[in-house]
């Protein structure tokens, strides 16, 4: 089990390391300690999930140094600039649209068209951003259901032997998460209150915020955000076999389907792959996605959960 290091060049060095070789790092931000991995790795990104217990696939913040950075995985108008400006660096992510050339995981922003981006404050944060040199993905290092960690410590009772490394930079000065403004839509919405006031928002924007648009068309699955991304093809669940027209999506060893989340039947591998199969397989080529049955044990519930949400939309 890893033992907080505490943070100096050398263990910087030693995560970005591990972040690059596609491993996860629990590392200080000036919020809550995050969960880190590789933005642009499908298998990291799924590890986060995975490490952290989660039963559904919420779309993560992705950690920049610099606003360079952000304007090669996000579309970046004159207007965001002039906002980003004026809060960044700071304990507030703006969710915007994801350029097609972001190279960015599409589980990072759960198969969304969108990402929410930070730069932290934190400057040993910043500093291990640099060094790594690619965008990371790091929602609270806490197991689901717990609160998130301020201290290394936290993070070590709760996923230390989750993680590679814990970099141990003291406690976090805000101990609350990022306020989230979603500048993808207009008027901007505010869509998770933080350490940045709706107010100063508000008044950096000249107008008031909007309000996020949330489930209005999908009363049968409560909690589902509309700005979660559904197919256009009906999905239908533990399928063994396409119908006529039907693409397959396989999990398991499956010679006849269409695509495979894993053939030896991996969860962590699925989980990486779901998303971009999914996207793949929602073309007017076919007239639905059957999808084989996948356990409903780890990653595998997150994965049924998304499934199960797709399928319902057309009940
Ligand atoms: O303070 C923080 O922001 C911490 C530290 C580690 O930086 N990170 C954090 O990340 O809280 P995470 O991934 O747990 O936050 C995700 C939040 C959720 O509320 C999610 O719904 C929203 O950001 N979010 C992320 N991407 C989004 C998107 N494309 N559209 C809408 N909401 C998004
Ligand atoms: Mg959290």
């Amino acid at each position: 089990m890893p033992r907080p290091l505490q943070i100096s060049d050398e263990s910087i060095d030693l995560a970005a390391k591990a972040l690059r070789s596609g491993e996860l790092v629990a590392f200080p931000t000036e919020t809550v300690y995050g969960l880190g991995a590789d933005a642009t790795d499908d298998d990291a990104v799924a590890k986060i999930f995975e490490a952290k217990n989660r039963p559904r696939f919420n779309p993560l913040i992705v950690h920049v140094p610099d606003i360079e950075s952000a304007k090669r995985i996000v579309e970046f108008p004159p207007q965001t600039e002039a906002i980003a400006t004026r809060f960044w660096p700071g304990a507030i992510s703006f969710v915007l649209p994801r350029r097609p050339d972001s190279g960015l995981s599409l589980l990072v922003s759960a198969g969304l068209p969108t990402v929410a981006v930070r730069m932290p404050v934190h400057e040993e944060a910043r500093k291990l951003l640099c060094a790594v040199g690619r965008p990371i993905a790091a929602p609270s290092a806490n197991s689901s259901g717990r609160i998130s960690p301020t201290t290394a410590q936290h993070v070590a009772n709760d996923l230390g032997d989750r993680v590679s490394v814990i970099l141990d930079g003291g406690p976090c000065k805000f101990g609350v998460e990022s306020t989230v403004v979603d500048l993808s839509v207009s008027p901007p919405a505010l869509l998770r209150p933080g350490g940045v006031t709706a107010e100063a928002l508000e008044e950096a924007l000249g107008h008031p915020l909007g309000k996020p648009i949330s489930s209005p068309d999908s009363p049968k699955s409560p909690g589902m955000l509309k700005s979660h991304y559904a197919p256009t093809l009906p999905v239908r669940m533990n399928a063994n076999a396409a119908r006529t027209g039907e693409a397959l999506l396989g999990f398991g060893p499956a010679p006849e389907c269409t695509m495979n989340l894993s053939e030896i039947g991996n969860l962590t591998e699925a989980a990486a792959n779901l998303f971009a199969h999914m996207h793949q397989l929602d073309d007017p080529r076919w007239t639905g996605i059957a999808v084989m049955p996948v356990p409903e044990i780890g990653l595998g519930r997150a994965i049924n959960d998304r499934l199960r949400r797709a399928a319902a939309l057309r009940d």
